[in-house]
């Protein structure tokens, strides 16, 4: 059967495409529109087109898969030509997400109706290219620059409230009626002239170019698309359309040639391939997570616990002191409003999330709850206390998580009698921020109890990835010989500055020593005086904690501006002296094998172990979790882009033992990720 239906009522010639799951515009949907347009065009009794999408939406854009295969007939921005040249009205009955192609699609017909909760976007940007079927063009025309600006380099959809606001969208349907909406739609304008949004001008003002670019600087360095979609809306604002959509094409195949675009494609279908756990059924019975438990109202249980009722899911919130329950709730509270002062947030919205939360100091109290997380001090025999405790109080069935960031799930679980509900579950600081969830697969943990854990990363919101038990998971484990090398290369000649500088131009977005000032230099301090170790731990004895202390590896002022800290110089230069560290000249080359090749290395290790499932989820856990720049596709991808036999020779040259699966990947001429 074909994707698109073709059906009548009197005059309107109704498209219906239905192409699971999110009608992407495949080589099949756009066969099946052109045979429709051209139905409409040979055909006297059809005066009037609507085109509608069955299922959960309008069309979510081209189709993805296709990219960088040769492309089947008509392309998209032919047949969006096609759909705006026929002489008799077309009309986008739009409901679910009008994205990428699928809006161009809307703004190439000649009018827009949309239900209420429609929304319509230009994400093309966040993969790295730039809306190539005509969006760069007819986007300024109907909606005004600025919008087409907003929307395309950003790639943020907007509701169709807005979209009306803007012009995109002429009509508002019945949230149930869009189909009788827009057929009636149809009828009125039946015979009147089409309006075609190619034909109209583009009014601009010359400062707004200025002005978006200064004020986006920041947020676009080492961008290529977004930069190249302003550069285009801009030299062909005053173009006729067919001049315009000519320089979009050479926009469009340039980006879609580049490496960032395939490292953002990378990590779009990574993300959903983390979904995936091998070895279980897509079908399997989940367990029902009616509410959810919190042991600890410090700053990760109050952040996990956001992330559950903003989703609508009711907490108990179990501490062990008022106060300490006070202020946790409290600062879930401020957290809250401040969202809502921003805009993004009503106060309803707040009340609504803060009723779901209840704060106990009773233990107890958690025997109500199908998923109890643990988020107390990280310590094995703190973690073993609580669990044995859950032990005795949780209902049959219920899942017992941790929020360890680093100790074994095995032996928490062993604390228990059902070691097949325990899971680890590491969120990342901050906890309602952070889009990244490790899920931590014991060596008993049941399937169901992974499978639940994954759904219900998706319903709050997260990006979830499994990880086996070893020391730091996946995402800590390869922090950890890059914090290492860091530190060892103070000690060696270079500055933190120096090192945290390659870091940033390389598009993270801060080095690791502005990393350790921002978590805290504290953090696993064993706080004896008499006990310095290392250079990190003569910081912490001294007071400089990080940003919080106003002093760490860098010293800042109120504003919390970092200078070089001559202090610290002073102490990389005592410990040198006392470690007989002899230095040398520490190059950027040098910086970029120990901090990053290293990575890669223990990535390498994780992945032969079987701690990552895949390659894909590796990059996935580095770009939601620590902020690696998505448009290098995370660690591995760009290994592979690098070239497996560079990172090898890399680690050899500074004595490193290669990872027995990088070497035998660069033997063989392979990639981590195919
Ligand atoms: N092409 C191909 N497959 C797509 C796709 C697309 N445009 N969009 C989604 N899919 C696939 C996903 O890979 C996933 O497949 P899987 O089940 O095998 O893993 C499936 O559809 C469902 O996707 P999600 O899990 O993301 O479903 P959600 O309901 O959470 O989200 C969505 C739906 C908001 C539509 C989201 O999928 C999305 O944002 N998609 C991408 C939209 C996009 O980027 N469009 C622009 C494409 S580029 C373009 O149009 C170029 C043009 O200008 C020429």
């Amino acid at each position: 059967m074909s994707v698109i239906t073709t059906s009548r009522q009197g005059p309107v010639l109704i498209l219906t495409s239905d192409n699971p799951p999110v009608n992407a515009l495949g080589a099949a949907v756009r066969q099946g529109l052109q045979a429709g347009i051209e139905e409409a065009k040979g055909d006297d009794s059809i005066q009037a087109v609507v085109i509608i999408c069955a299922g959960k939406t309008f069309f979510a854009g081209a189709d993805i898969t296709e990219f960088g295969k040769a492309m089947a007939e008509p392309s998209l921005p032919v047949l969006v030509d096609q759909i705006e040249a026929l002489d008799k009205p077309v009309i986008a009955a739009v409901h679910g997400t009008a994205l990428g192609g699928g809006c161009e699609v809307a703004l190439a017909s000649h009018y827009r109706i949309a239900v209420p909760s429609a929304k319509f976007g230009l994400p093309e940007v966040k993969l790295g290219i730039l809306p190539g079927a005509g969006g760069t063009q007819r986007m300024p025309r109907v909606a005004g620059v600025e919008v087409a600006l907003e929307m395309a380099t950003k790639g943020d959809p907007i509701s169709a409230t807005q979209a009306k606001d803007a012009g995109l969208v002429d009509r508002l349907a019945g949230e149930d009626s869009l189909l009788a909406d827009a057929v009636a739609f149809a009828n009125e304008v039946i015979g009147k002239p089409v309006s075609r949004s190619s034909e109209r001008p583009v009014t601009v003002d010359a400062e707004t170019f200025a002005t978006f670019r200064a004020t986006n600087a920041k947020r676009f360095r080492g961008l290529d698309a977004p930069n190249t979609i302003i550069d285009i809306i801009e030299q062909t604002a005053g173009k006729p359309y067919a001049e315009g959509v000519q320089a979009e094409r050479i926009g469009f195949m340039k980006l879609i040639m580049g490496q960032q675009s395939a490292a953002l494609r990378h990590i779009f279908f990574a993300e959903r391939k983390a979904a995936k756990i091998d070895g279980i059924a897509d079908d399997i019975q989940l367990r029902d997570i009616k509410r959810v438990g919190v042991i600890g109202a410090g700053t990760m249980g109050g952040g996990i616990s956001m992330n559950f009722l903003s989703a609508g899911v009711p907490v108990t919130i179990v501490e062990m002191a008022q106060d300490a329950l006070d202020r946790g709730t409290g600062v879930m509270r401020k957290n809250y409003e401040a969202t809502a002062a921003k805009g993004r947030m009503t106060a309803e919205q707040v009340e609504k999330a803060m009723g779901l939360l209840k704060p106990t100091l009773n233990f107890d109290d958690l025997a109500e709850c199908d998923l109890i997380i643990e988020a107390v001090y990280e310590s094995m025999d703190v973690k073993k206390d609580v669990f044995g405790r859950l032990d005795k109080i949780a209902k049959p069935g219920a899942i017992l998580a941790s929020n360890t960031s680093y100790l074994n799930i095995d032996e928490i679980a062993a604390s228990t009698s059902r070691p097949q509900d325990v899971v680890g579950l590491h969120f990342f600081s901050p906890a309602n921020v952070m889009k990244l969830l490790e899920i931590v697969r014991g060596a008993k943990t049941a399937d169901d109890v992974l499978a639940t854990a994954m759904a219900l990363s998706k319903k709050i919101k997260k990006v979830a990835v499994i990880a086996g038990v070893c020391y730091g998971f996946i995402g800590n484990r390869m922090l950890m010989p890059r914090q290492v090398e860091a530190t060892k290369m103070l000690l060696e000649g270079a500055t933190p500055e120096q090192i945290d500088k390659v870091h940033v131009a390389f598009g993270m977005p801060m080095g690791p020593f502005q990393m350790a000032d921002l978590a805290g230099v504290d953090i696993g301090w064993h706080r004896d005086p008499n006990r310095i170790e290392n250079i990190r731990d003569a910081l912490a004895a001294e007071g400089r904690w990080g940003q919080k202390k106003g002093a760490g590896f860098y010293d800042y002022d109120e504003k919390r501006q970092p200078s070089n800290s001559p202090r610290v110089a002073e102490l990389i230069e005592e410990w040198r002296g006392k470690l007989n560290v002899p230095s040398h000249e520490i190059t950027e080359e040098e910086i970029v094998v120990r901090t990053l090749y290293t990575m890669v290395n223990e990535g390498a290790l994780i992945l032969a172990e079987g701690m990552a499932q895949r390659a894909s989820d590796i990059d996935v856990v580095w770009v939601y979790g620590y902020g690696w720049p998505p448009y290098r596709g995370g660690p591995m991808f760009w290994a592979d882009t690098e070239g497996l036999k560079k990172i090898v020779e890399g680690l050899e040259k500074y004595g490193f033992e290669v990872a027995p699966l990088l070497r035998e990947k660069a033997e063989k001429g392979e990639k981590f990720n195919r």
